[in-house]
């Protein structure tokens, strides 16, 4: 791995050959030892990766990113915790638009990373809390790199190199992408909540545009993004009403 110039995030790194899940891996480090804020676990042979809801996350062995970062962020209220996830998508976002200048990149509520309307990154926050503040958090993500095709289950994926024709050199990626997460998580304890509330919604995937939603009830309804809840529900209007929806109750078409 190459040098890395961040205060603390990749400081220590953990690299593994092959590993089921990074997420998994740093909750067993959790559980038994007090690892260094900042502490990453990486590897580009994650077998069982873990996506949102209970979802796979795939990855071709040897073409991407996978990798955790564990956290401290006791600052937060439980009631805060969408505020992290909201910076760990503006530092990822950061780090993907540097490598791919002329595209445009999206955060897809809650925290996909999006370029030309396919997803390039997936984030899994999962946090240990006490009725005081977020005690720690894992911070895993995963980004497709060089792998150049997918299962045909994927919706709509794409990578670094689809999408630039370039390969991309996974060790010189990684201090890059600590740093950019640095930068945001340092913003993010300053409590400069406004700056990123302000950052993801400039970023937001389909902010005020007409577009086709179904709910739960298999509704299909055109609406538009208008914002999102302090507790980080999406706000979408549908003819000058405005709704409130929780990550399982919306599907974007
Ligand atoms: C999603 O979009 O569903 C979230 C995907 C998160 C994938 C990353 S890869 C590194 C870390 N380890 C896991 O098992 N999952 C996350």
């Amino acid at each position: 791995m190459s040098n890395i110039n961040t205060l603390f995030i990749g400081r220590v790194l953990e690299h593994f050959e092959t590993l089921d899940s990074t997420n998994v891996y740093a909750q067993k480090l959790l559980a038994k030892s007090n690892p260094f804020e900042g502490t990453v676990i990486s590897t580009y042979n994650q077998y069982a990766g873990k996506g949102q809801i209970g979802s796979i996350w795939e990855s071709s062995p040897g073409k991407n990113i996978s990798l955790s970062i564990i956290l401290y962020p006791l600052f937060l209220a439980p009631t805060q915790q969408f505020k992290l996830s909201q910076a760990i998508s503006i530092g990822v976002r950061n780090f993907i638009v540097k490598q791919l200048t002329n595209n445009t990149v999206k955060i897809k509520w809650p925290n996909d990373i999006y370029v030309n309307n396919k997803k390039i990154a997936g984030i899994l926050i999962q946090n240990t809390i006490s009725n005081r503040s977020i005690q720690s958090s894992i911070a895993g993500i995963g980004i497709n790199i060089n792998q150049a095709s997918f299962s045909s289950a994927i919706p709509n994926p794409t990578s670094l190199t689809i999408e630039s024709g370039k390969e991309f050199h996974l060790d010189l990626l990684i201090p890059q992408l600590c740093h950019e997460i640095e930068q945001v998580y340092l913003l993010l304890k300053q409590k400069k909540w406004k700056q990123i509330e302000e950052e993801y919604l400039h970023q937001l995937f389909r902010i005020n545009e007409l577009s086709n939603y179904k709910d739960l009830q298999g509704r299909i309804f055109k609406g538009s993004i208008t914002g999102i809840s302090k507790t980080g529900h999406l706000i979408l209007e549908e003819n000058g009403q405005k709704r409130q929806f929780a990550v399982k109750e919306i599907t974007f078409l």
